[in-house]
């Protein structure tokens, strides 16, 4: 039996995989405004096991499996047997005799690689504490719709050197963009995944200076999940780097504007911003529906 092909990091995908993902992904979008079937994954069955709160990320997958004709189990962790300590290589080993495909959102990157390393099915990250894989295929399709190819072009991260931007930093070395991080000292992203992407991203402490000419300015929480108690001190520091009306007006003429949601309004981004008639921060939430039915259907096919 052929080893089950799973997506934890973006770089378990090619370059050429995640273009080819993206038009299949706009593809399924026009046929579901279309009212036209693509019942791809008839029968199949995916598990989501969900350590941590979410919105966007459970409707997706669930609304996404049920259209290709699939379905899809709800699983928290508290209601599991692994909130009572099952080992994560036992419950893999079940679960995975069970279903066709599994998606994991939890706090331990290396809990998930554990799942995958024992599961017979493919694995989906759906939110570490490092990375956030899935969000950066809805934002690739959202650039692509909106701006054509992301090769060649200039991109702005700000605020916090999360997960997002881990998988943001992955993508700029994959699809050949720079990424300037914009962040104050002591919220960089992690070293080691920074020395790996070389020329492809950069620090730079100066927001303004970091969004001058970009294509795109991208943002997210300042504390994520499991960080709630560093909230005030966050809010403080990262203020400076807002992304607002003014900032963007530094950007290209004519560049986008991201955040993946949940958003504070008037803390990382404007409340003026997200409610701009021409934001795509909506559209980009929808293609999470998307994005990952392409990625269900390329997993599965595997
Ligand atoms: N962007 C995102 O993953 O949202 P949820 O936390 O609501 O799933
Ligand atoms: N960085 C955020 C993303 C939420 C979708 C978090 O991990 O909470």
């Amino acid at each position: 039996m052929t080893p089950p092909r799973h997506f934890l990091t973006l770089m378990d995908l090619k370059a050429d995989e995640i273009r080819s993902l993206i038009k299949r992904a706009i593809e399924l979008k026009s046929h579901r405004h279309q009212g036209l079937p693509h019942k791809t994954l008839e029968g199949k069955v995916l598990a989501m096991i969900f350590a941590k709160a979410s919105t966007r990320t459970r409707v997706s997958f669930e609304a996404g499996m049920t259209q290709l004709g699939g379905s899809a189990l709800f699983l928290s962790r508290q209601d599991t047997q692994l909130g009572r300590g099952e080992p994560i290589a036992d419950t893999a080993k079940v679960i995975s005799s069970m279903v066709d495909i599994v998606m994991i959102r939890t706090s331990a990157h290396t809990d998930v690689e554990t799942f995958a390393a024992h599961s017979k099915v493919p694995v989906i990250n759906g939110l570490t504490d490092d990375y956030h894989p899935c969000q950066i295929l809805a934002d690739l399709q959202t650039y692509v719709e909106a701006r054509g190819e992301i090769t060649g072009r200039t991109v702005c991260w700000l605020g916090d050197g999360n997960n997002v931007c881990h998988s943001w930093m992955n993508a700029a070395r994959l699809l050949d963009f720079e990424l300037v991080v914009a962040c104050p000292e002591g919220y960089d992203p992690d070293t080691k995944l920074l020395s790996a992407c070389g020329n492809r991203v950069r620090i730079e402490r100066d927001p303004e200076q970091a969004a001058k000419g970009t294509d795109l300015l991208i943002t997210d929480v300042w504390a994520s999940m499991g960080q709630e108690d560093e909230q005030i001190t966050r809010a403080d520091t990262l203020a400076p780097y807002q992304l607002n009306r003014q900032l963007l007006e530094t950007a290209e003429p004519g560049a986008l504007y991201m955040h993946c949601l949940p958003a504070h309004r008037d803390e990382e981004i404007s409340a003026e911003l997200m409610d701009s008639s021409d934001t795509v921060i909506w559209q980009e939430a929808e293609n999470r529906l998307h994005a990952q039915k392409a990625l269900m259907e390329l997993l599965l096919s595997a």
